[in-house]
């Protein structure tokens, strides 16, 4: 438990933010890799993909209660190794509601109801890189999922952002996280599609001045990477404007960042490559080409030049 407090009490948040407090997950930490502790003020949520005891549960419940400034309102788990990855209280009790705290954004949770839980802390990078390249842009939000990135985005001073996710579900809690922040809810949209069968409509609403891609790893038939990521940059100079950019999120462990700048090569050779982002120092990676990259692109500014 040691590697554990010391990883705490390196990664404790500032002013209420969410934050990864321990990322086993990189396999830097021998014996831990099943285990992720991120922390939603004022809840801990305690993430294992195997069984652990009970024993060693109060043991780490009692190190995070010492540990933390402020005693957690509850400690969370999530069993991601069973059916479903079903969650339980194991000290004190969930808020009604709780938001993750980023960079000055709310995003809502959904702590206990679904496997995720609405929230990538791991995208902390991506959503500032976002912020940061919006202004005046037209921006479309692809697997938008909560639309933490259209919340960015907006926020970045974006002029309009298109949001896609075949899941209605996620896209009711990226509306509800435009409100939480305050958002005028004309500037975004929500589009609950599949995208491979709405490119046309997509192309209709474009072109965009930047495209934000972050698919799943592998989702049954709706996303594989190996397949469908080939069939998604072919697609994107259809809705991209000339000059504008492509922020593309690989998060499949068998492909490296290659992979990506691979297909970009071959299949928008003009498209110029801004650089690539990691997580960062919450995210600790023995192997860093497994992990979760971002890759920044932007187009010519006349077309095929
Ligand atoms: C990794 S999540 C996106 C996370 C999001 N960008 C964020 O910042 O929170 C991937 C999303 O892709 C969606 N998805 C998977 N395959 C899809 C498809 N073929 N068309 C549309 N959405 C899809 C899933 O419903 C899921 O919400």
């Amino acid at each position: 438990m040691q590697i554990i407090h010391e990883e705490i009490m390196r990664h404790l948040p500032r002013s209420g933010e969410a934050r990864r407090l321990f990322h086993g997950r990189g396999q830097c930490f021998s014996g831990y890799d099943d285990l992720v502790i991120d922390y939603f003020p004022p809840v801990v949520m305690v993430v294992l993909y195997r069984q652990r005891s009970q024993a060693w549960l109060e043991e780490l419940t009692q190190l995070l209660t010492a540990a933390l400034p402020d005693k957690p309102a509850a400690v969370l788990l999530q069993e991601r190794f069973l059916l479903n990855g079903p969650s339980r209280v194991l000290q004190g009790a969930l808020p009604e509601s709780l938001e993750a705290l980023e960079a000055g954004l709310s995003f809502r949770l959904r702590l206990g109801e679904a496997r995720n839980v609405g929230f990538f802390p791991d995208m902390a990078v991506g959503r500032k890189l976002v912020r940061e390249r919006a202004a005046g842009k037209r921006v479309l939000n692809l697997f938008a999922y909560t639309c933490s990135f259209s919340v960015a985005a907006l926020a970045g001073g974006a002029r309009q952002v298109v949001n896609l996710d075949m899941n209605r579900g996620a896209l009711e809690l990226g509306r509800l996280n435009h409100r939480v922040n305050d958002i005028d809810l004309r500037q975004a949209s929500f589009l609950s599609l599949e995208f491979f069968r709405s490119i046309g409509k997509l192309r209709k609403l474009g072109p965009f001045d930047l495209v934000i891609c972050d698919p799943p790893a592998s989702q049954g038939k709706s996303f594989t990477a190996e397949r469908h990521w080939p069939k998604l940059v072919r697609r994107l100079p259809e809705l991209v404007a000339p000059g504008g950019e492509i922020v593309a999120c690989l998060n499949a462990p068998d492909l490296g960042p290659d992979f990506l700048d691979g297909l970009f090569a071959e299949h928008i050779p003009q498209a110029e490559n801004l650089g690539l982002y990691r997580p960062g120092d919450d995210f600790p990676e023995a192997y860093p080409d497994c992990a979760v990259s971002l890759h920044h692109y932007r187009l010519p500014l006349i077309k095929n030049g």
